[in-house]
């Protein structure tokens, strides 16, 4: 029997570093987390690729900084980007995504995503080139068959390209469609329904496990034999049934599981609902957390704990812009879309038993880039070597104790806020928000105001940086002295890290600038099969407003 060597990899989306019992959440409503800790290695240390979701887990799946791979707008100085329905660019085809790296290996790879993964339709470089504009040669436009995410090297998908907002009443813009494989399925709101009332949705259990959710859907097989398009009459496919298929086949795999009930508007499944002390949050952080115990508890049954290494994270930090009902940064200053250790400071456990030693603690800097290095490192694969690549393999952290020396970079757009080396992070810019949007309630560090530093408009540092000892001071609230030799010894470290990255930076063709309607979910492939077609507006890109 051979060997299998397996890389199974989770992660959510959108919470908060304090959110789990084992980073001191009061409610203590974590407790397979928690025990995954317990058995594995915390990583309080660990940082998302950028402060907003879909750079990060593009930046996730090629090794590289948003900077390097694309996943970044340049329209204006220091914003943030993401990928909702309408954006023109995705992931350029010339960049390497860890599925497709992984095969060279023999990996099967899937794909089960909530959120703001449409990085994955990749529109090759021309982006932002009207090619649109030769709309309607394809109702399938925007989702043309070379962007789709089995083109990237994964062989199953399930989920949505973008995040399950709405619901829309599909004729300014469209419903987000769930997919799976090569087709849509559905779309938010009609055949996955969520009760944005109540909060109930089962989409979490179907990301999970269709056996039991899918009974009683109108698309699953509960309804007809075949509900009514032929795909619902194959196997369930989702998580757990994933693996037990791979297994059951001794193939080795790669499952990348990302849930997005914790993005608002937030939902849970009617066992889960009400059962939080913190409200609806908790609610759906208690089905994710049920989630991974049951995938855990299947790797037991299946006797492939040793083989399979498990990754727990997040793509950002908690959205305090709903506060307090969308998560805790624990004791971080502000959250989401800020460059503060609130926005970009993760969440992260990993677990391999009989590798990894129980109940251990890690202070490496760690990243979400080096889940990539770290996933090719067990599957015996070097990163490729033309290029740049951000990750670094946890392998000695994980397996020896060993710290490697690295920087963790800060970006919003292609403006470096912020830099960490060791215990040190200094400040080149700091910027919250507008005055304006500050004005009108939008607020990302609510509740807190470390003057000088949370500020309001765009603050250049880049001569005399803003340096804070994490170690010290984790919220970033006291700024080391200009004229102590502490700041100077941690100036003097930090420059030359930072003129080497700056210097060897080669950025990619940004591709958040663009936004064009007409490339909205309105006709995916498979819409025919089911009546789902809905006729696209005139092609009309145009520059995407990134306010903050
Ligand atoms: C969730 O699934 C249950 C059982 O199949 C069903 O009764 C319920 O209506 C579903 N809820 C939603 C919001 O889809
Ligand atoms: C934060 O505090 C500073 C100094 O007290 C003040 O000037 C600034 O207006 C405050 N900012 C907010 C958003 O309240």
């Amino acid at each position: 029997m051979a060997a299998v060597a397996e890389v199974t990899r989770w992660r959510l989306l959108l919470m908060g570093w304090g959110d789990l019992g084992v980073y001191g959440e009061p409610s203590r409503e974590t407790p397979n987390l928690d025990r995954m800790a317990a058995e594995g290695m915390l990583f309080p240390n660990f940082y998302t690729a950028n402060p907003l979701c879909s750079p990060s887990r593009a930046a996730l799946l090629t090794g590289r900084l948003p900077i390097r791979n694309g996943f970044y707008t340049t329209s204006g100085h220091a914003r943030n980007a993401y990928t909702p329905q309408e954006i023109v660019g995705g992931i350029p085809d010339s960049e390497h995504l860890l599925p497709e790296l992984l095969k060279e290996a023999g990996y099967v790879s899937k794909i089960v995503v909530g959120c703001c993964c449409s990085e994955l339709w990749g529109v090759p470089v021309l982006c932002g080139v009207p090619e649109v504009s030769s709309v309607p040669i394809s109702r399938h436009l925007g989702h043309r068959p070379q962007f789709h995410p089995l083109k990237h090297g994964f062989d199953e998908w399930f989920g949505s390209p973008n995040c399950h907002f709405g619901p829309y009443d599909n004729r300014a813009r469209p419903n987000i469609p769930v997919y799976r494989d090569w087709e849509m399925v559905g779309r938010y709101y009609e055949e996955f329904p969520i009760n944005l009332k109540t909060g109930e949705a089962n989409l979490t259990q179907i990301y999970l496990q269709v056996m039991g959710a899918w009974a009683g859907q109108p698309w699953g097989a509960g309804r007809s034999a075949c509900g009514w398009r032929r795909t619902v009459c194959s196997p369930p496919q989702e998580a757990l049934d994933f693996i037990r298929r791979q297994q059951a086949a001794r193939r080795p795999f790669f499952l990348y599981w990302a849930v997005d009930a914790t993005h608002a508007p937030v939902y849970a499944s009617k066992p889960f609902l009400g059962t939080s002390q913190r409200g609806r949050y908790g609610d759906a952080v208690r089905e994710m957390d049920d989630s991974v115990g049951k995938i855990l508890r299947l790797l037991q049954d299946l006797r492939i704990t040793e083989d399979t290494f498990v990754f727990f994270t997040s793509d950002n930090g908690a959205a305090l812009i709903s506060a307090p009902k969308q998560g805790t940064n624990g004791p971080f200053l502000c959250g989401k879309q800020t460059t503060f250790e609130g926005g970009m400071r993760e969440p992260a456990i990993a677990w391999w038993p009989g590798h990894i030693l129980a109940g251990q603690v890690s202070h490496q800097l760690g990243s979400i880039m080096d889940l990539f290095t770290t996933s090719l490192a067990l599957a015996g694969l070097e990163p490729p070597s033309d290029r740049t690549i951000d990750g670094v393999s946890l392998l000695p952290a994980m397996l020896q104790g060993q710290l490697t020396d690295r920087p963790i970079f800060y970006y919003r757009g292609n403006t470096l806020m912020a830099v960490t080396l060791g215990q040190y992070k200094a400040h080149f810019w700091t910027w919250t928000n507008s005055w304006e949007e500050f004005r009108q309630g939008i607020d990302f560090c609510p509740g807190q105001n470390v003057s000088g530093v949370t500020t309001h408009t765009q603050e250049e540092h880049t001569k005399l940086p803003l340096i804070f000892h994490l170690g010290r001071d984790p919220g970033e609230r006291f700024p080391l002295s200009f004229a102590s030799t502490e700041y100077v010894d941690a100036l003097g470290r930090i420059t030359p890290v930072v003129l080497q990255h700056q210097e060897a930076l080669v950025p990619g063709q940004p591709q958040l600038n663009v936004c064009d309607k007409a490339v909205m979910n309105w006709a995916p492939p498979g819409c025919e099969k089911s009546g789902k077609c809905l006729t696209p507006p005139e092609s009309v890109p145009e520059k995407c407003s990134w306010p903050h």
